[in-house]
């Protein structure tokens, strides 16, 4: 998605911008560009298609001076990326320019109607309009005229305008994210909170209607929607834990493998505080005890990989708790019309907080008298804010467009969350709670057993590097796992894959298994093991090479894969976020081989806040 950086204060903002815009490379972009009010107030606008290094190419010579300016990464969804429909976009003076990122829905009827009254237009993109339509309303008053404007204008947006002339940046958000960065005598606004960890921990997070006026010794919140302005000083500041270090690579080639090694940390970090050593579960949930007592279903609603882990969670829930559980699409959900009764606990599973459609089934959720429950990485995001309770999975910053140790965190959390459950429920009897501890306890150590069997994992992914497909297999718990390692494989390494509870491949996919298409097999749910085997012998009957991926010491396993990955044994809860990892490094070293951009894959967007 679009990235957003401004800055104003007594600092270059050029090469400010710029270095803020590559810590926001990671949400995903096609073209980019930086507008800056120079020390003779006049507008410079510099825009680049393609990758950041072209637009610093430009700037290598011709840095704009001055002290105050707004940047942008664009990821295009009104007309190609282009230099002219990349951002900033200037209204037809040349005085007034802006940055956005999301969708003006409107923007049709509105250009129609500028176009009738005189503005001239270059660009394809929606947010063009945004600039003519606050030059039509202004009068000398910057802040006023984006106000007057905003009524106008429907959609999902976050924008930041400037003025050559005014002393002071105006920002605004409506169902997409934005933070202002406080800093001394200069202040600092973006997309998200990792942007600008090396100028401030300390954050305004702006809620949806909000428009601010930003400058460099004053912040003023007012609101562009129906209801009391909320003065900035009665706003929260919100000091933030995370540090410049976790977010940078620390040597490594990506992200992503940085972020997956990470990972016995970040399972550590989400259970600290939370299980004793004894196995009592501490939540500190805002709902009280007595209404989740009370809950007679539970809904678990994502989007892509944070949906596969509700996927997990249903298995787990129903499991632990005995109850009718179900895991949502959020993009199906909030525009079905889903069964959810007040006393029902709807939960927003989401590492970003702000994916534009878990938000809306949230307050789809609201609205149907749910009581909702936030399971983000974000501190702060609207996710987290607008649900009753947030349980947070302490992941730290991911950076990578593919999401790995959020995963991780998110499958660790939906097992507290049933063990809390189930022993305030008193259904605890339900699983044998004392191995599901200690497989807890000892998963940390067993991830890293996994991280060091990184070659191993490099030399499956060396067999399927000419590919064209790649099926994945898994029954029972390991069914969202081998959706959740296809996903990562197709995602970014561009192998065409596909995820199959087993038992389904044979109702019409195995037409596609040929001599040679690679299957990998889940099979660490010992109970169904049988019957994923008889699949496995299935795709083998149509030479199929299959690699299967098993708790160690299973036996009998061998003769029918082609290769066969021990995995540490642990309880059957745990397992499939053991076999997470190999499947998290096979998509690495797939994506690797084959020259990919691991990081940032075609087409895909860190943070999704369009529908
Ligand atoms: C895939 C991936 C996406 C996200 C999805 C939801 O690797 O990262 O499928 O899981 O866009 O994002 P969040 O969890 O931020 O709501």
């Amino acid at each position: 998605m679009c990235g957003i950086v401004s800055y104003v204060g007594s600092m270059e903002a050029g090469p400010f911008l710029v270095e803020t815009l590559e810590n926001l490379a990671y949400r995903g972009y096609d073209s980019a560009g930086i507008a800056v009010v120079n020390s003779s107030g006049e507008l410079v606008i510099e825009k680049a298609p393609g990758k950041l290094e072209e637009l610093e190419k430009l700037l290598a010579n011709n840095m704009p001076t001055g002290t105050m300016g707004v940047g942008h990464t664009r990821w295009a969804t009104h007309g190609v990326p282009t230099y002219i429909n990349a951002h900033p976009h200037m209204d037809c003076s040349g005085n007034i320019v802006v940055i956005q990122n999301g969708i003006i829905e409107n923007y049709l009827p509105l250009k129609e109607k500028l176009i009738a009254e005189g503005h001239q237009f270059v660009s394809q993109t929606d947010t063009e309009v945004l600039a003519h339509l606050v030059e039509k309303h202004y009068q000398g008053d910057l802040k006023e005229a984006v106000k007057k404007a905003l009524v106008e204008v429907q959609g999902s947006f976050a924008l930041v305008f400037m003025h050559k002339d005014e002393r002071y940046l105006v920002a605004a958000r409506m169902n997409a994210p934005l933070i202002i960065g406080l800093g001394y005598g200069e202040n600092y606004i973006a997309s998200d909170i990792p942007a600008l960890l090396s100028k401030t921990n300390k954050f305004y997070i702006l809620n949806n209607g909000d428009i601010v006026k930003v400058a460099e010794d004053i912040i003023e919140v007012d609101t562009f929607v129906d209801g009391p302005p909320i003065s900035a000083s009665n706003r929260h500041i919100s000091i933030v834990d995370w540090t410049v270090e976790e977010t940078s690579k620390k040597g490594y080639q990506y992200y992503m493998l940085k972020e997956i090694t990470e990972q016995p940390r970040v399972v550590h970090n989400t259970t600290k505080g939370r299980l004793s050593p004894k196995g009592d579960v501490k939540l500190d949930l805002a709902v009280t005890d007595e209404h989740l007592r009370r809950a007679k279903r539970i809904h678990l609603v994502a989007c892509g990989t944070a949906y596969h882990a509700c996927i997990y969670g249903k298995y787990i829930l129903e499991e632990m708790l005995g109850l009718p559980v179900a895991a949502d699409i959020a993009s199906e959900f909030r525009y079905r019309k889903p069964v959810v009764h007040p006393r029902d606990l709807v939960v927003l599973v989401s590492q970003s907080g702000e994916t534009a459609d878990t938000l809306a089934s949230l307050d789809t959720a609201r609205e149907l008298g749910a009581t909702s429950l936030a399971i983000t990485n974000v501190q702060g995001s609207s996710i987290a804010r607008h649900s009753d309770s947030v349980l947070y999975t302490y992941a730290g910053p991911e950076i990578a467009v593919a999401s790995t140790k959020a995963f991780i965190a998110q499958l660790t959390v939906l097992l507290l969350l049933g063990l809390y459950l189930s022993d305030i429920r008193g259904v605890s009897s339900k699983i044998d709670r004392k191995q599901l501890i200690k497989g807890l306890n000892r998963l940390p150590s067993d991830i890293d057993s996994l991280l060091a069997r990184q070659e191993e994992f490099k030399g499956l992914a060396d067999q399927i590097l000419d590919d064209e497909h790649c099926y994945f297999l898994g029954r029972n718990l390991d069914e969202p796992i081998a959706r959740e390692g296809a996903l990562k494989l197709k995602e970014i390494s561009y192998i065409h894959a596909e995820a199959y509870a087993a038992g389904e491949l044979k109702h019409g996919t195995i037409a596609l298994v040929e001599d040679g298409t690679p299957v990998v097999a889940i099979m660490t749910q010992e109970s169904v093991i049988e019957k994923t085997l008889s699949n496995v012998q299935e795709v083998r009957a149509r030479q199929a090479r299959v690699f299967g991926l098993v708790c160690e010491g299973t036996q009998g396993i061998e003769e029918h894969c082609t290769s066969t990955i021990y995995l540490p044994r642990s309880h059957r809860m745990v397992m499939p976020i053991m076999a997470t990892v190999p499947l998290q490094l096979l998509a690495y070293y797939a994506a690797l081989g084959r020259g990919c951009d691991v990081d940032q894959p075609r087409n895909l967007a860190k943070s999704v806040t369009v529908e």
